[in-house]
């Protein structure tokens, strides 16, 4: 028998509607690769066989998802599609005021502009690249402070999102309250493997932010996954659901902002709900500036129904345990073919370790970039790098470039979408390039922007 990690469950659905995916010959692949620079966010769609680029609104709306976008009611104020999400949205977070946003970096910006003013420092577990932006954007520092054991790749700690509370402590005497608008903490911690946050650590993070009077908010894009972790892995919850799980979670906070195009299994959606009526005042002039009226927040309202449903079905524990055991059951493959990950799994997504795969290729020439352009070459699969093109910095002082800690490949899995034999042709087509890994060569940049520069830059193999 396997061992647990690698037991695959059966997907707990049926496939009623089908989107076709071809996996076109190798030499076009080549010829596409070409065209594209060596860039795979430059590849079109149709050209890629297996995307696990992002699990971000590319999941598979369910029957009844697809049957409450029918019902959506597209009034301008007060639609009904508005009221069924205030009822679950009420039901699952319990807080008392709220807004839908189009998309999660909307309420990171209605937030950061409400309140962040320059020279705020806001404190987390890690932001995500988006919240971090919209900090900065309005001249606040974002400042990250999980612990240790994140940037330990094969430390098996089961919640390396966990936040250094003892940091925390001391950044808050340092910083002064008075410089601190708000707190958060991201769950899962997406920029660090998306590894879960333990409720003993969400209990101490609480503590410390409301004992000294910080409004405390929840990055909550996956908060059922983080939810199901807790369940799982810690003591003394196994006994409890999800749902009360996430009950006990969202009333440590004083409000959560959320992505719904992660555990709301949408295509595009966000949510930003908070108890102080004062600041909420705030927030919806905002949001009526910036994205539209308060009851549909920039969305339309078959979204709002879709939205409302799913937050539901992504709590669903059937189909938790499923989306977990996928992501184990293809980390524990890859690393029989002798490719290490991030360990433990975390909850949407797989993160190679290329340098462990290509020792030969330097950083300067970029060894996560160069598995991930394999991966699409051997098998048509997008994956994203996520190391020295991505993070890689030029000192301007100095003028030496200075390298992330680690060259990781992530490999990100959308909801309901592909199934076992997918997996099982990622873990083969890895093998296959580990079996050549010896010949294969890295990158040079031929072209880069001077921010962001991953999303367009130019390449030529070495
Ligand atoms: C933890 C986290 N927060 C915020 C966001 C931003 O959400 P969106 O892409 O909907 O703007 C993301 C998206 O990946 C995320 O993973």
């Amino acid at each position: 028998m396997r061992p647990q990690a690698s037991r695959h469950l059966p997907e707990p659905f049926r496939i009623k509607m089908v989107e076709p995916i071809h996996l076109i010959p190798v030499e076009q692949r080549e010829e596409r690769l070409r065209e594209a620079g060596y860039n795979l966010f430059a590849i079109k769609a149709e050209d890629i066989f297996i995307d696990l680029l992002t699990d971000s609104g590319t999941g598979a709306m369910s029957q009844e998802q697809w049957a409450a976008l029918m019902q959506g009611d597209e009034s301008y104020a007060g639609a009904r599609s508005y009221h069924r999400l205030k009822r679950a949205v009420e039901d699952i977070f319990g807080y008392r005021h709220f807004v839908p946003t189009h998309q999660g970096r909307a309420a990171e910006n209605i937030l950061s502009a409400v309140l962040v003013k320059p020279g705020n420092s806001i404190p987390s577990n890690m932001h995500f690249d988006t919240t971090d932006a919209n900090i900065r954007a309005r001249g606040g520092l974002p400042v990250n402070l999980v612990g240790e054991s994140a940037y330990d790749v094969q430390d098996p700690h089961p919640f390396k999102g966990n936040m250094d509370v003892a940091r925390l402590e001391a950044f808050i005497r340092e910083t002064g309250v008075e410089n601190i608008p708000f707190g958060m903490v991201t769950i899962t911690n997406n920029a660090g493997g998306g590894q879960p946050v333990s409720m003993a650590n969400l209990r101490a993070i609480a503590d410390v932010y409301r004992g000294r009077g910080i409004p405390f908010f929840i990055d909550a894009a996956r908060f059922a996954e983080n939810c199901y972790f807790i369940q799982q892995r810690e003591a003394g919850f196994s006994d409890r659901s999800v749902r009360e799980i996430a009950r006990e979670v969202f009333g440590l906070a004083d409000g959560m902002l959320m992505s719904a195009k992660k555990d709301a299994i949408v295509n595009i959606g966000g949510l930003l709900c908070m108890n102080d009526a004062d600041v909420f005042d705030h927030v919806r002039n905002e949001l009526i500036l910036r994205e539209g009226f308060p009851t549909y927040g920039g969305l339309a309202g078959r979204d709002l129904d879709a939205i409302a449903v799913g937050l539901y079905e992504g709590m669903d524990e059937a189909y938790l345990s499923y989306r977990v055991a996928q992501t184990a059951y293809l980390a524990s493959r890859i690393n029989e073919v002798g490719v290490p990950t991030i360990q433990p799994p975390g909850g949407h997504a797989v993160y190679l370790d290329a340098r462990a795969v290509l020792p030969q290729i330097t950083q300067a020439e970029f060894p996560a970039h160069a598995l991930a352009i394999e991966l699409y070459r051997v098998g048509g699969i997008r994956g994203v790098e996520i190391g020295s093109v991505m993070f890689g910095r030029t000192d301007a002082a100095t003028g030496k470039v200075q390298y992330p800690k680690l060259e990781l490949v992530r490999l990100a899995l959308p909801r309901r979408t592909y199934t076992q034999s997918h997996m099982d042709y990622v873990v083969e087509t890895l093998a296959k390039i580990k079996e050549r890994a010896t010949a294969i060569r890295g990158y040079r940049i031929t072209y880069a922007p001077p921010v962001l520069r991953h999303f367009t830059a130019r390449f030529d193999p070495l």
